[in-house]
């Protein structure tokens, strides 16, 4: 097992990367010891690992309940939050309980939003069992659930008090979804470190085919550059913790104009990196050896790198939606070289050169 640290004063945390997590007493009997649990799952995670997550915590838990959402982005929702504060309340859960996170990015973002709000902060541990989560949304605290009119409107930072990330559930995650995660770790590689993005160059064969100690490499450096980032901005304050967002103000438009769920959230991120280097290009800050490098990988991962065939400026419209859009003008993450970011505003007439060019290829 290998453990990394999220560096915020008293609200540090470990993260536990390895395999087996899920039922390792090293982990969990101290954590745990004398308190009431809540386990927020979903019903496609639960029947495969809630039972052994919940008999590794009965061993020195006072209580454990287990809340199992409907799968899926679209109960990412209040309902789902007051069937877990309704749980919680009927079993009369006290300040001192913990609430697990065990799922996807959905079941995080909604339970840790439950945590944030029941008795105004309890304490949450994020096991995140896909490699988006794993990689991205486990860590950093962004909590939220979903309302009509978009996405992510409702939440709220609320750290856990650690994240344990047992690899060996990738086992039953689907490739669609496996294709997903990568594209964050791809981000990564874009926008803070040319030498991992080399590394993912190399290794995406090895990656697809699951190998352990690749998989192992790409989850750890991840989170290392996540990590920092949090540590450093972690209420997006800055500037610095945006540039996670690269790709996704195109791949938002992308989700929204298609309808959510058509693509997944990774595929419209990869898709949308490729469109992101293409502005960086148009701008003069990425050779267009670098955006072809970008289009290669994101395609060896098994995502989309050609947006749907709009017209620009219903490209510009969707993006004008996107919660970024910041006092009436898009704020567009971009490359200045690979491995470096950098968050500005820019002319439309650039935007819709970037878009037809990624739109009708560069080969
Ligand atoms: P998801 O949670 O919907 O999971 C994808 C699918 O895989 C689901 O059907 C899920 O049940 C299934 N699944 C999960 N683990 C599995 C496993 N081990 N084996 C088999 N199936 C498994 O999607 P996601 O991609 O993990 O997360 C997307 C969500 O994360 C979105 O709601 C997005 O807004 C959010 N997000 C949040 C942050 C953040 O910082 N909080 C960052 C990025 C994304
Ligand atoms: N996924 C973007 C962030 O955590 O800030």
């Amino acid at each position: 097992m290998k453990t990394l640290n999220v560096e915020l004063g008293s609200r540090s945390y470990p993260i536990h990367i390895g395999e087996g997590l899920l039922t390792e007493p090293t982990i969990w009997d101290e954590v745990v010891r004398n308190r009431q649990v809540i386990v927020v799952t979903n019903d496609r995670v639960g029947p495969l690992y809630g039972p052994q997550v919940e008999a590794a915590l009965r061993r020195s838990a006072r209580e454990v309940l287990m809340v199992e959402l409907p799968d899926g982005e679209a109960y990412k929702d209040q309902a789902s939050l007051m069937k877990i504060f309704d749980a919680m309340l009927e079993s009369h859960l006290e300040r001192s309980a913990i609430v697990v996170a065990l799922g996807g990015g959905v079941v995080g973002d909604v339970a840790g939003f439950a945590a944030a709000c029941y008795q105004r902060g309890v304490a949450l541990i994020q096991v995140p069992t896909t490699l988006l989560s794993q990689v991205d949304s486990s860590v950093g605290g962004k909590t939220a659930v979903n309302h009509p009119l978009g996405k992510n409107m409702i939440g709220a930072f609320h750290q856990p008090m650690a994240v344990v990330i047992d690899m060996g559930v990738l086992g039953t995650l689907p490739d669609r979804e496996l294709s997903a995660g990568l594209a964050e770790v791809i981000k990564y590689g874009c926008i803070l470190d040319a030498t991992f993005f080399a590394w993912l160059e190399a290794s995406m064969p090895r990656l697809l085919r699951r190998e352990p100690d690749a998989l192992a490499h790409a989850i750890e450096h991840s989170c290392v550059l996540k990590a920092r980032i949090v540590a450093r901005d972690e209420r997006e304050s800055s500037g610095l913790r945006a540039l996670l967002n690269f790709g996704h103000t195109f791949g938002h438009a992308i989700e929204a104009g298609l309808g959510f769920g058509t693509w997944l959230h990774g595929e419209a991120v990869g898709c949308g990196m490729v469109m992101a280097a293409c502005l960086s290009h148009e701008l003069g800050q990425l050779s267009l050896d670098d955006v072809r490098r970008i289009e290669q990988l994101v395609k060896q991962a098994g995502l989309p790198v050609r947006g749907p065939d709009w017209d620009a400026q219903t490209y510009l419209g969707w993006m004008a939606h996107d919660k970024k859009a910041d006092s009436g003008q898009i704020r567009y993450i971009v490359l200045r070289g690979l491995g470096q970011a950098e968050q500005r505003g820019v002319d439309d007439a650039v935007v819709r050169h970037a878009l037809a060019m990624s739109l009708k290829g560069f080969d």
